[in-house]
Protein backbone atom coordinates (compact mmCIF):
# COMPACT_ATOMS: atom_id res chain seq x y z
CA UNK A 1 0.00 0.00 0.00
CA UNK A 2 1.17 3.37 -0.86
CA UNK A 3 2.18 5.55 2.15
CA UNK A 4 0.08 8.01 3.53
CA UNK A 5 -2.84 6.29 1.02
CA UNK A 6 -6.24 6.05 3.08
CA UNK A 7 -6.85 2.36 4.10
CA UNK A 8 -10.61 2.60 3.86
CA UNK A 9 -12.84 4.08 1.13
CA UNK A 10 -16.46 5.00 1.80
CA UNK A 11 -19.03 5.35 -0.90
CA UNK A 12 -21.77 7.55 0.68
CA UNK A 13 -25.26 8.83 -0.91
CA UNK A 14 -27.10 11.65 0.17
CA UNK A 15 -24.15 13.41 1.99
CA UNK A 16 -24.94 16.91 1.72
CA UNK A 17 -27.58 16.65 4.80
CA UNK A 18 -28.98 15.40 7.59
CA UNK A 19 -27.42 11.98 8.91
CA UNK A 20 -25.63 11.61 5.26
CA UNK A 21 -23.97 14.51 6.38
CA UNK A 22 -22.95 13.83 9.79
CA UNK A 23 -21.70 10.41 8.44
CA UNK A 24 -19.27 12.49 5.97
CA UNK A 25 -18.12 14.44 8.95
CA UNK A 26 -17.53 11.99 10.89
CA UNK A 27 -15.80 9.85 8.88
CA UNK A 28 -13.53 12.11 7.27
CA UNK A 29 -12.75 13.16 11.17
CA UNK A 30 -10.53 10.02 10.56
CA UNK A 31 -7.67 10.11 8.57
CA UNK A 32 -7.41 6.49 7.33
CA UNK A 33 -10.66 7.04 5.75
CA UNK A 34 -12.01 8.42 2.41
CA UNK A 35 -14.91 9.45 0.99
CA UNK A 36 -17.18 9.70 -2.23
CA UNK A 37 -20.34 11.57 -1.78
CA UNK A 38 -23.28 11.06 -3.99
CA UNK A 39 -25.94 14.25 -3.79
CA UNK A 40 -27.98 16.76 -6.02
CA UNK A 41 -26.86 19.76 -4.16
CA UNK A 42 -23.08 20.06 -5.32
CA UNK A 43 -20.33 20.01 -2.63
CA UNK A 44 -16.74 20.83 -3.18
CA UNK A 45 -14.89 18.06 -3.40
CA UNK A 46 -11.62 18.16 -0.41
CA UNK A 47 -8.62 16.02 0.43
CA UNK A 48 -10.11 12.44 1.01
CA UNK A 49 -13.37 13.60 0.06
CA UNK A 50 -14.93 13.32 -3.61
CA UNK A 51 -18.53 14.60 -4.02
CA UNK A 52 -20.14 13.24 -7.13
CA UNK A 53 -23.48 14.93 -8.18
CA UNK A 54 -26.33 12.62 -9.45
CA UNK A 55 -30.01 12.35 -9.43
CA UNK A 56 -30.26 9.08 -8.04
CA UNK A 57 -33.84 8.93 -9.11
CA UNK A 58 -32.53 9.17 -12.82
CA UNK A 59 -31.32 5.77 -12.82
CA UNK A 60 -30.09 6.33 -16.57
CA UNK A 61 -27.55 8.59 -15.53
CA UNK A 62 -26.65 7.12 -12.46
CA UNK A 63 -25.30 4.74 -14.42
CA UNK A 64 -23.38 6.88 -16.34
CA UNK A 65 -21.51 7.60 -13.55
CA UNK A 66 -20.60 4.13 -11.65
CA UNK A 67 -17.75 4.00 -12.97
CA UNK A 68 -16.51 7.00 -10.98
CA UNK A 69 -18.83 6.30 -7.91
CA UNK A 70 -16.70 2.88 -7.52
CA UNK A 71 -12.86 2.90 -9.11
CA UNK A 72 -10.04 0.80 -8.74
CA UNK A 73 -9.92 0.39 -4.60
CA UNK A 74 -6.44 -1.91 -4.90
CA UNK A 75 -5.18 0.67 -3.00
CA UNK A 76 -8.03 0.20 0.29
CA UNK A 77 -8.29 -2.61 2.33
CA UNK A 78 -11.97 -2.10 2.97
CA UNK A 79 -14.65 -0.71 0.78
CA UNK A 80 -17.86 0.61 2.22
CA UNK A 81 -21.29 1.58 0.27
CA UNK A 82 -23.83 3.33 2.41
CA UNK A 83 -27.33 3.52 0.90
CA UNK A 84 -28.59 6.44 3.40
CA UNK A 85 -29.98 9.23 0.77
CA UNK A 86 -33.76 8.78 0.09
CA UNK A 87 -37.02 10.83 -0.56
CA UNK A 88 -40.16 10.57 2.47
CA UNK A 89 -42.00 11.27 -0.95
CA UNK A 90 -45.45 12.58 -0.91
CA UNK A 91 -47.10 11.70 2.49
CA UNK A 92 -50.84 11.48 1.47
CA UNK A 93 -53.46 8.64 0.81
CA UNK A 94 -53.44 6.62 -2.33
CA UNK A 95 -55.90 8.54 -4.39
CA UNK A 96 -54.36 11.99 -3.51
CA UNK A 97 -50.77 11.16 -5.16
CA UNK A 98 -48.64 12.73 -8.44
CA UNK A 99 -48.14 9.63 -10.38
CA UNK A 100 -44.55 11.14 -10.98
CA UNK A 101 -44.25 11.24 -7.24
CA UNK A 102 -44.49 7.95 -7.27
CA UNK A 103 -42.11 7.20 -10.14
CA UNK A 104 -39.46 9.64 -8.72
CA UNK A 105 -39.91 7.58 -4.49
CA UNK A 106 -39.15 4.28 -5.95
CA UNK A 107 -36.30 5.40 -7.94
CA UNK A 108 -34.49 7.49 -5.86
CA UNK A 109 -34.94 4.69 -2.33
CA UNK A 110 -35.18 1.74 -4.29
CA UNK A 111 -33.69 1.52 -7.97
CA UNK A 112 -31.06 3.93 -6.90
CA UNK A 113 -29.48 1.15 -4.11
CA UNK A 114 -30.48 -1.60 -6.12
CA UNK A 115 -27.91 0.16 -9.19
CA UNK A 116 -25.65 0.85 -6.85
CA UNK A 117 -25.38 -2.84 -4.84
CA UNK A 118 -25.36 -4.37 -7.82
CA UNK A 119 -22.40 -2.02 -9.69
CA UNK A 120 -20.59 -2.78 -5.85
CA UNK A 121 -20.65 -6.45 -6.10
CA UNK A 122 -19.56 -6.34 -9.69
CA UNK A 123 -16.41 -4.22 -8.85
CA UNK A 124 -15.59 -5.29 -5.49
CA UNK A 125 -16.90 -8.87 -4.98
CA UNK A 126 -13.44 -11.00 -6.26
CA UNK A 127 -11.07 -8.67 -4.45
CA UNK A 128 -9.80 -9.72 -0.63
CA UNK A 129 -10.60 -6.61 0.90
CA UNK A 130 -13.36 -5.98 3.65
CA UNK A 131 -16.88 -5.20 2.26
CA UNK A 132 -19.73 -3.62 3.47
CA UNK A 133 -22.89 -2.81 2.07
CA UNK A 134 -25.29 -0.77 4.77
CA UNK A 135 -28.57 -0.22 3.36
CA UNK A 136 -30.25 2.74 5.79
CA UNK A 137 -34.10 2.08 6.46
CA UNK A 138 -36.73 2.87 8.99
CA UNK A 139 -39.86 0.92 11.43
CA UNK A 140 -42.11 2.39 8.63
CA UNK A 141 -41.07 0.02 6.11
CA UNK A 142 -42.18 -3.22 8.54
CA UNK A 143 -44.87 -1.17 10.46
CA UNK A 144 -48.01 0.06 8.02
CA UNK A 145 -48.58 4.15 8.58
CA UNK A 146 -51.23 6.18 6.55
CA UNK A 147 -50.04 8.29 4.44
CA UNK A 148 -46.32 6.55 4.39
CA UNK A 149 -47.32 3.73 1.76
CA UNK A 150 -44.48 4.91 -0.73
CA UNK A 151 -41.98 5.56 1.93
CA UNK A 152 -42.54 2.74 3.94
CA UNK A 153 -43.11 0.35 0.78
CA UNK A 154 -39.80 1.26 -0.68
CA UNK A 155 -37.85 0.91 2.72
CA UNK A 156 -39.96 -2.53 2.73
CA UNK A 157 -38.34 -3.72 -0.29
CA UNK A 158 -34.69 -2.09 0.60
CA UNK A 159 -35.04 -4.33 3.43
CA UNK A 160 -36.04 -7.53 1.24
CA UNK A 161 -33.39 -6.58 -1.29
CA UNK A 162 -30.71 -6.20 1.57
CA UNK A 163 -31.82 -9.66 2.82
CA UNK A 164 -31.97 -11.58 -0.10
CA UNK A 165 -28.15 -10.20 -1.46
CA UNK A 166 -27.14 -11.72 2.03
CA UNK A 167 -28.06 -14.96 1.21
CA UNK A 168 -25.97 -14.75 -2.02
CA UNK A 169 -23.21 -13.36 -0.72
CA UNK A 170 -23.16 -16.56 1.18
CA UNK A 171 -23.71 -18.75 -1.40
CA UNK A 172 -21.63 -17.17 -3.88
CA UNK A 173 -19.25 -16.89 -1.05
CA UNK A 174 -18.45 -12.96 -2.16
CA UNK A 175 -17.37 -12.29 1.56
CA UNK A 176 -19.85 -8.87 1.24
CA UNK A 177 -21.03 -8.19 4.16
CA UNK A 178 -25.05 -6.64 3.67
CA UNK A 179 -26.30 -4.68 6.85
CA UNK A 180 -30.24 -2.70 7.30
CA UNK A 181 -30.02 -0.33 9.77
CA UNK A 182 -33.18 0.73 11.13
CA UNK A 183 -32.87 4.27 12.37
CA UNK A 184 -35.08 5.84 14.93
CA UNK A 185 -36.76 9.59 14.34
CA UNK A 186 -33.79 12.04 13.63
CA UNK A 187 -33.84 15.51 13.12
CA UNK A 188 -33.02 16.35 9.62
CA UNK A 189 -34.66 18.04 6.79
CA UNK A 190 -36.85 14.73 6.33
CA UNK A 191 -38.59 15.27 9.55
CA UNK A 192 -39.39 18.99 8.99
CA UNK A 193 -40.56 17.56 5.66
CA UNK A 194 -43.19 15.01 7.97
CA UNK A 195 -44.20 18.17 10.64
CA UNK A 196 -45.37 20.31 7.12
CA UNK A 197 -47.92 17.55 6.32
CA UNK A 198 -51.29 17.49 7.72
CA UNK A 199 -53.38 15.30 9.98
CA UNK A 200 -55.57 14.47 7.48
CA UNK A 201 -53.17 12.83 4.78
CA UNK A 202 -51.22 11.44 7.88
CA UNK A 203 -52.73 10.84 10.98
CA UNK A 204 -49.70 10.18 12.74
CA UNK A 205 -48.74 13.57 12.61
CA UNK A 206 -49.05 15.37 16.19
CA UNK A 207 -47.05 12.36 17.21
CA UNK A 208 -43.82 13.64 14.91
CA UNK A 209 -44.98 16.79 16.43
CA UNK A 210 -44.38 15.97 19.82
CA UNK A 211 -41.19 14.18 19.27
CA UNK A 212 -39.36 17.35 18.19
CA UNK A 213 -40.92 19.83 20.72
CA UNK A 214 -40.06 17.18 23.62
CA UNK A 215 -36.51 16.41 22.37
CA UNK A 216 -37.32 13.43 20.82
CA UNK A 217 -35.37 12.83 18.16
CA UNK A 218 -32.31 11.93 17.74
CA UNK A 219 -29.22 13.99 16.06
CA UNK A 220 -28.01 13.23 13.15
CA UNK A 221 -24.44 13.29 14.87
CA UNK A 222 -25.83 10.49 17.26
CA UNK A 223 -26.72 8.63 14.69
CA UNK A 224 -23.35 8.82 12.96
CA UNK A 225 -21.76 8.13 16.02
CA UNK A 226 -23.60 4.94 16.09
CA UNK A 227 -22.81 4.29 12.58
CA UNK A 228 -19.34 4.64 12.93
CA UNK A 229 -19.15 2.40 16.20
CA UNK A 230 -21.23 -0.25 14.29
CA UNK A 231 -18.70 -0.05 10.96
CA UNK A 232 -15.82 -0.90 12.99
CA UNK A 233 -18.11 -4.16 15.08
CA UNK A 234 -21.40 -4.36 12.65
CA UNK A 235 -23.99 -6.44 15.59
CA UNK A 236 -27.09 -7.22 13.99
CA UNK A 237 -30.02 -8.28 15.95
CA UNK A 238 -31.38 -12.34 15.54
CA UNK A 239 -34.19 -10.37 13.17
CA UNK A 240 -31.65 -9.26 10.83
CA UNK A 241 -31.62 -5.55 11.63
CA UNK A 242 -29.28 -3.48 13.22
CA UNK A 243 -31.27 -0.31 15.27
CA UNK A 244 -30.32 2.85 16.14
CA UNK A 245 -32.81 4.40 18.53
CA UNK A 246 -33.21 7.48 20.87
N1 LIG B 1 -34.79 11.48 9.65
C1 LIG B 1 -35.43 10.44 10.16
O1 LIG B 1 -36.25 10.56 11.09
C2 LIG B 1 -35.15 9.06 9.66
C3 LIG B 1 -35.67 7.97 10.38
C4 LIG B 1 -35.41 6.68 9.92
C5 LIG B 1 -34.66 6.49 8.79
N2 LIG B 1 -34.19 7.58 8.10
C6 LIG B 1 -33.42 7.31 6.88
O2 LIG B 1 -32.15 7.91 7.00
C7 LIG B 1 -31.67 8.28 5.71
C8 LIG B 1 -31.25 9.73 5.70
O3 LIG B 1 -32.38 10.49 6.06
P1 LIG B 1 -32.29 12.03 6.46
O4 LIG B 1 -33.33 12.24 7.48
O5 LIG B 1 -30.89 12.44 6.71
O6 LIG B 1 -32.83 12.66 5.08
P2 LIG B 1 -32.72 14.17 4.52
O7 LIG B 1 -32.49 15.08 5.66
O8 LIG B 1 -33.94 14.37 3.71
O9 LIG B 1 -31.44 14.10 3.59
C9 LIG B 1 -31.49 13.26 2.46
C10 LIG B 1 -30.17 13.24 1.75
O10 LIG B 1 -30.35 12.45 0.58
C11 LIG B 1 -30.05 13.21 -0.59
N3 LIG B 1 -31.00 12.87 -1.65
C12 LIG B 1 -32.34 12.80 -1.56
N4 LIG B 1 -32.87 12.53 -2.76
C13 LIG B 1 -31.83 12.41 -3.62
C14 LIG B 1 -31.73 12.14 -5.00
N5 LIG B 1 -32.80 11.95 -5.78
N6 LIG B 1 -30.51 12.10 -5.57
C15 LIG B 1 -29.40 12.31 -4.82
N7 LIG B 1 -29.44 12.55 -3.50
C16 LIG B 1 -30.64 12.61 -2.92
C17 LIG B 1 -30.17 14.66 -0.15
O11 LIG B 1 -29.25 15.46 -0.87
P3 LIG B 1 -29.63 16.50 -2.02
O12 LIG B 1 -30.94 17.13 -1.63
O13 LIG B 1 -28.46 17.41 -2.04
O14 LIG B 1 -29.70 15.68 -3.23
C18 LIG B 1 -29.72 14.60 1.30
O15 LIG B 1 -28.31 14.69 1.38
C19 LIG B 1 -32.81 7.97 4.74
O16 LIG B 1 -32.60 6.72 4.16
C20 LIG B 1 -34.03 7.90 5.64
O17 LIG B 1 -35.03 7.08 5.11
C21 LIG B 1 -34.41 8.84 8.50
Amino acid sequence: MEENHPQALYIITGCSKGIGKALLNKILSYPHAAVIGISRTPMKSRERFTNIQADLSDWQALVNKLASIFPDASFYSKVVLINNAAWIGELKHIGKLDNASIARVYASNCVAPAILMNAFAQQYAHTTKEKLVINVSTSAGRNPRDGMSMYGSTKAALDMLTKVARQEAEISNSGISYYILSVGATDTPMQDAIRETTQDNFSTLQRFIDLKNSNGLLTAEEVANHVWQLLQTPIQAEDGYIYIKK
